[in-house]
């Protein structure tokens, strides 16, 4: 496998098999979500939920297999190391793009996980069709407390399974007190959302498209990081 995504690429001159495979994928899962938001301008509501959650699902899948593909070695490196162009070039266009590529990709995985359940809380069900329904959308108090005390519990059982199972668990630990805080602290930024944008519908459509946009935003600046390490400044050997 390790050799197999080691070899050559098709679409770019010095491109890998990983690289470009991981890259293509990239580029479907965004055309996925952008036709979603087609749809959902149609007033598609129920195609365009399905369509969110399948690529939703397989982004997923997709995010873990390439986590765990790099974590081996397997894909080039987008550092220093693959990158074979001047170093002005490095540190004012290279850097900056790959770490705003970054910044759009945890906004809009954090943006997905939130718009998923408020695309169902702010909806109803005509007949077979969704349709997102105006009025104020709250979350009860008694729900609010729910949601806190289920991310509370994630987090201990976690961090009870790191205490058990790693010999020095502090580096893991921290890590996934971070990943828990941000989510409580998104769930809980859920009050002030309500207060800026009190009618669901209007909240799904606003915060949605800010969504696509980010979307469509992180398949260019993958296209950009794609192009400057394959085609335009590939490492020479
Ligand atoms: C990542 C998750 C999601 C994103 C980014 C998203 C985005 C959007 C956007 C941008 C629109 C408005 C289209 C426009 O006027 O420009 C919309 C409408 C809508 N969405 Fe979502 N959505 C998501 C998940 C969901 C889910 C899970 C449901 C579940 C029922 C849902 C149901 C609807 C409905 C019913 C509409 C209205 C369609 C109409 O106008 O009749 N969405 N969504």
């Amino acid at each position: 496998m390790k050799t197999l995504l080691e070899q050559p690429g098709f679409l770019a001159p010095s491109g890998t098999i990983g690289a470009d495979i991981s890259y293509l994928l990239a580029l479907v899962f965004t055309i996925l979500f952008l036709m979603a938001w087609r749809m959902a301008k149609k007033g598609q509501g129920t195609r365009h939920h399905k369509l969110i959650l399948v690529s939703m699902v397989a982004m997923i899948v997709y995010f873990v297999a390439y986590y765990y593909a790099r974590s081996l070695g397997v894909l080039s490196f987008e550092g220093r190391e693959g990158f074979g162009g001047p170093d002005e070039i490095y540190d004012n266009v290279f850097v900056p793009v790959l770490t705003i590529h970054l910044i759009l990709v945890t906004l809009g995985m954090i943006l997905a996980f939130y718009m998923i359940p408020q695309g169902f809380r702010a909806s109803e069900k005509k007949g077979e069709d969704y349709r997102l329904k105006s009025g104020d959308l709250k979350m009860q108090p008694r729900t609010f407390k729910i949601v806190m005390l289920t991310i509370f519990s994630c987090w201990a059982v976690v961090q009870i399974l790191l205490l058990i199972t790693r010999p020095s668990p502090f580096g893991a630990s921290v890590a996934y007190g971070l990943i828990f805080a941000t989510v409580a602290l998104v769930a809980s930024l859920e009050k002030l959302i309500e207060k800026f944008l009190p009618d669901g519908s209007r909240r799904h459509r606003i915060l949605g498209r800010t969504t696509m946009v980010i979307y469509a935003l992180i398949l260019v600046t993958s296209t950009a990081t794609y192009l400057m390490l394959y085609f335009i400044y590939p490492i020479k050997h």
